[in-house]
């Protein structure tokens, strides 16, 4: 009885259809920490070394940037467009290995942390085959689609590596691959392509962060959460889209004080550069709840 209530009570609230119940469920629990780009703000992003230090870490998960080459290969970089030898090329019209000879990235960092249990693996561009192989499925993937609309078919590149590494239609506790993206058609590509993917839909806002009711029931039709810019997010808006069905995940929390603000306001989890500060601060605030 409580369901059919709730059910009704969803469809005249945002009209939801049939995809609101089928929609896939994102990890429950704590807010995660999630390495934005790997641990970004020690080494330079997108590489096996931020990666490898995020798991080092303990991130909860990792997040990859994913564009496509000429040669169809899926690689894992933030920017569609790239130097190479300080020159600038769309990444659709390089190959991997022009990108693995010759990229240069824009904001090279090197390793603040000295630990020796690091360890720091060559930074050359990886596709995100080689990630997989990597790691396999021992970590958990939020993986971002960049760019789609310039990248013919990429939904279908993507969902076949994930096939053929077993990274779909498991019974993890958590979902082994949450995917993102600013694009709405693509996440709703996905979503009827393969629903069993947790999808969440990237937003910027200049001000506040608001969600019309429309924008909420169309939502509803493919995501399960939304990440959004943090210095837009407010309480009541973090409570409005988390009662209306959906996880809330910010974006680039670095600053410990914002990092504490937002667990206390429950979001989900964010993403953040430093992992091992996400991390502490995490554990502070759930020893701080539990006191
Ligand atoms: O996951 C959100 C965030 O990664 C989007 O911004 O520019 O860092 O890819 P960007
Ligand atoms: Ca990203």
């Amino acid at each position: 009885m409580r369901k059919i209530l709730l059910l009704i009570i969803c469809v005249f609230t945002y009209g939801c259809t049939e995809n609101h119940i089928g929609r896939a469920p994102l990890p429950q629990g704590d807010s995660l920490v999630i390495a934005h780009r790997g641990a970004s703000a020690y080494v330079t992003d997108n590489t096996m070394a931020a990666y490898n230090l995020a798991i080092q870490m303990g991130a909860d998960y990792i997040e990859l940037d994913l564009q496509m080459t000429k040669d169809g290969k899926l690689v894992v970089l933030h920017d569609t467009v790239v130097l190479l030898e300080d020159k600038e090329h769309a990444v659709a019209d390089v190959t991997l290995s022009d990108l693995q000879k010759s990229y240069t990235p824009r904001e090279p960092k090197k390793i603040e942390l000295v630990d020796a249990s690091y360890s720091l693996p060559d930074l050359r561009v990886m596709d995100l085959e080689e990630v997989l192989l990597h790691f396999g499925d021992d970590i958990n993937y939020f993986l971002e689609i960049k760019s789609p609309s310039i990248y013919p078919d990429i939904e279908k590149k993507l969902l076949s590596l994930l096939r053929e590494h077993h990274l779909l239609d498991r019974n993890d506790q958590n979902p082994k691959v949450i995917i993102q993206s600013f694009n709405e058609d693509i996440l709703r590509k996905i979503f009827a392509m393969e629903p069993s993917i947790p999808l969440v839909k990237l937003y910027k806002f200049d001000h506040n962060a608001y969600f019309t009711n429309n924008r909420l029931r169309k939502l509803s039709q493919y995501a399960s959460g939304v990440g959004v810019n943090a210095e837009a997010l407010t309480l009541d808006f973090i409570d409005s889209t988390q009662d209306a069905g959906f996880h809330v995940y910010p974006y680039t929390v670095n600053d410990e004080e914002q990092m504490r603000k937002l667990i206390t306001f429950g979001v989900n989890g964010f993403f953040t550069d430093r992992p091992d500060v996400g991390l502490r601060i995490a554990d502070e605030e759930i020893l701080t709840v539990s006191d």
